[in-house]
């Protein structure tokens, strides 16, 4: 469907979260021009069932697809372990899928840990999609996942942090004698540095942006379809499923500036 360096790459979550993965793709692909799209009408995904993230998710990249993108960034870990299989079947030969899931399960970064702590959506955690992936590439790491339903909403809202931090404490105390968190909620990402202080820097905080920006950077040049050159006048869109929430706008503001598109796309069930 004549996709070529130039197209965009299409991202999407339910909110905010997926834009912090947005934002690294902006710091190692410079040139990429992206389409980002928040389900903001139906978040939080975390308290859905699988059969509505498979049907929301499905429409949400179908609709990314039609604005002719050459890939698709699945930036939430409760679509990607709740959907992942049936958006790759649709779009199977079409376009490039990546998830924030895949490339971290399988990081040699895992070989440096006995004990590993996950903390998710009750989507996630229940589709024991990541530990089974991660089981699968490394046998020997013992993974202990608790849900924490309260966070990606809270986040969503724009919860003041102090607030925030006494629920994260609550939470993060049943999460002891840890080498590693992994944050499997791409809102989560957002509260790096409260955890990262929970702990005293005692337990790493792996690195996912990075992880996964990078797989995607090599993927798209191994198939020729890295942007090499800058692109001008192509500002990122970002759209939403709800009027744009106030919180939605002030985080892409502050992470990418005032030369991007907000619009608003509300589907339509049958
Ligand atoms: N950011 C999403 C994730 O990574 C989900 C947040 C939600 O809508 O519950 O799972």
């Amino acid at each position: 469907m004549g996709i070529s360096p130039l197209s965009p790459i299409g991202i999407f979550d339910s909110g905010i979260g997926g834009l912090l993965i947005a934002k690294e793709m902006k710091i190692q692909m410079p040139n990429e021009d992206f389409i980002y799209f928040g389900d903001t009408k139906n978040m939080p995904y975390g308290e859905k069932s699988k059969e509505f993230i498979r049907g929301n998710s499905i429409n949400i990249a179908s609709f990314l697809y039609k604005k002719k993108c050459k890939a698709l960034v699945i930036a939430c870990n409760s679509i990607a372990s709740n959907a992942l299989d049936l958006i790759q079947k649709k779009f199977h030969r079409k376009i490039l899928i990546f998830n924030v899931i895949d490339p971290v399960a399988k990081n040699t970064i895992f070989l440096s840990y006995k004990r590993i702590g996950i903390i998710a959506t009750p989507a996630t955690i229940h589709s024991n999609y990541y530990t089974k992936k991660i089981k699968k590439h490394y046998h020997h790491l013992d993974v202990v996942q608790i849900p924490t339903p309260l966070l990606a909403p809270i986040i969503e809202n724009g919860w003041e942090i102090k607030k925030i931090n006494s629920i994260v404490k609550n939470y993060l105390n049943r999460l002891r004698s840890i080498d590693a968190i992994l944050l499997a909620c791409t809102h989560y990402l957002f509260l790096k540095k409260e955890i990262e202080n929970f702990y005293h820097g005692e337990v790493h905080l792996i690195d996912i942006q990075k992880i996964v920006v990078k797989e995607i950077k090599e993927k798209l040049s191994e198939k020729k379809l890295l942007c090499l050159y800058p692109t001008y006048n192509k500002f990122p869109i970002f759209y939403t499923s709800s009027p744009i929430p106030f919180f939605f706008k002030k985080k892409v503001r502050i992470l990418f500036g005032k030369k991007v598109f907000f619009k608003t796309h509300i589907f339509n069930y049958v």
